[in-house]
C-alpha cells in the first residue's frame, strides 16, 4: 500500500491506541499512525514503537522477531535495541563498530486501558483520562478496534452527536417519538468541551438493568483531545451507570480505527460478550451512516453544513479543532 506520512503538529504530539494490549505477545506487529508505518512489540521491559522500517534496505521490522529483547530485521537480521538503535549486523566482521547512523526512530509507547498507545511525536499531553476504568466500582471492558473508511474527526462528532440516536439507533438507543432534545448549553474549559443533564430515553433498559421497560437515561459527553472523548450514560434511579471512553486512530486521513472502553458499575454477573455485541452492533449502525458523508473531511467552515441550534456541541468540537489546528480529517 502506498502511504505518505501526514503532517499534523497536533495529532503527531498526541498519543493514539493503535492495538488491543491483549493481542500483542511474542511477535511484533505493524500499525499505521498518520500514514506513517510502526512496529510495535513487548519485550520484559514493556512495550515498545519504533518506525516500521529498517534503516539498511527499508524491509519492516514488524515483519522481523523478537529474539533475547531486541527486534530483528527478517531480512538482513540487523537486531534493534528498544531505543532504534542497531546493536548488531550479523553480516559485519565480529569486533567491528556498528556504524552511528544505524538506527531506527523510537516513539513513546504505553500499555494503558487494555490498549497500545503510540506518540509518533513529542508527547504534548498526557493520555485521555479515565477514571472509570482503575475504579473498583467499575468493571472496563475493551471493545474494537473497529475499521471505518472516514476521517477520524467524523467519528467523534459522531459520537457526540445525540439527535441520531433515535434513528440510527432506532429501538435500542432512543426512539423517533422522543426525538426532541432540550435546550442544552456547551461548556468549554481550556482542554475539554462538555454538555450533561441531557435526558434521553431509551426503548430498551441496557443489559443487567432490573427495569423491563425502556427508560430516560441522562447523559454528559466531552470531548478532551482532537480525537479521544467519553460519555456517562447514568439511570438517576438507580445509580447505574455506563461510561464509555472512545478514541480515534488516524490510519490516513480519511481512514480510522476506533477503540472503545465501555466501563460500568452494574450487572457485573452479565456476560462481558453481552455488553461487547451491544457495542459492536451500536458501533457498526454508526459506521455504516458516517461512512457516507460528504465532505469526507469535516468541514471547519460552518458555513459548508447547516448548523442548527441542536448541533451547538459538534459546532464547539469544529471551532475547538479549528484553534487546536488540526488539519488532519478537516477541510
Ligand atoms: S533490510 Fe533490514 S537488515 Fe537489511
Ligand atoms: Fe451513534
Amino acid at each position: 500500500m502506498y502511504l505518505q506520512r501526514l503532517q499534523d503538529p497536533v495529532l503527531e504530539n498526541d498519543w493514539h491506541a493503535v492495538y488491543l494490549a491483549s493481542e500483542l505477545r511474542d511477535q511484533p506487529i505493524g500499525v499505521i499512525v498518520l500514514g506513517e508505518r510502526v512496529a510495535i512489540y513487548r519485550t520484559n521491559k514493556g512495550v515498545h514503537a519504533v518506525r516500521d522500517l529498517c534503516i539498511h534496505r527499508g524491509a519492516m521490522l514488524s515483519k522481523g522477531r523478537i529474539e533475547d529483547e531486541v527486534l530483528v530485521c527478517p531480512y538482513h537480521g540487523w537486531k534493534y535495541d528498544t531505543s532504534g538503535q542497531c546493536v548488531c549486523i550479523p553480516a559485519q566482521p565480529k569486533g567491528e563498530a556498528i556504524p552511528s547512523r544505524a538506527k531506527v526512530d523510537a516513539y513513546g509507547c504505553v500499555e494503558k486501558y487494555g490498549f497500545i498507545w503510540v506518540c509518533i511525536g513529542e508527547p504534548a499531553a498526557d493520555l485521555p483520562h479515565f477514571e472509570e476504568f482503575d475504579s473498583e466500582e467499575f468493571r472496563p471492558l475493551a471493545c474494537g478496534p473497529y475499521k471505518v473508511n472516514a476521517a477520524g474527526t467524523r467519528v467523534i462528532e459522531n459520537f457526540t452527536d445525540f439527535a441520531h440516536l433515535m434513528f440510527v439507533h432506532q429501538g435500542l438507543l432512543g426512539h423517533p417519538d422522543y426525538a426532541e432534545l432540550p435546550d442544552f448549553k456547551v461548556n468549554k474549559e481550556k482542554d475539554r468541551i462538555y454538555i450533561e443533564n441531557i435526558p434521553i430515553f431509551q426503548p430498551v433498559a441496557h443489559s443487567g438493568s432490573d427495569k423491563k421497560e425502556g427508560t430516560t437515561y441522562v447523559y454528559m459527553k466531552e470531548v478532551y483531545r482532537p480525537l479521544s472523548a467519553r460519555l456517562s450514560k447514568a439511570d438517576p434511579s438507580n445509580g447505574q451507570t455506563l461510561w464509555i471512553m472512545l478514541t480515534v486512530l488516524p490510519v490516513t486521513a480519511e481512514e480510522c480505527l476506533v477503540f472503545m472502553v465501555v466501563s460500568r458499575n452494574y450487572g457485573f454477573d452479565v456476560p462481558d460478550e453481552n455488553f461487547i455485541k451491544f457495542q459492536d452492533i451500536v458501533f457498526d449502525q454508526d459506521a455504516r451512516i458516517i461512512e457516507t458523508q460528504k465532505p469526507e473531511l469535516l468541514p471547519l467552515d460552518l458555513q459548508v453544513e447547516l448548523n442548527h441550534r441542536v448541533d451547538l456541541f459538534s459546532v464547539a468540537y469544529r471551532r475547538w479543532l479549528n484553534e487546536l489546528g488540526v488539519v488532519v480529517g478537516t477541510i
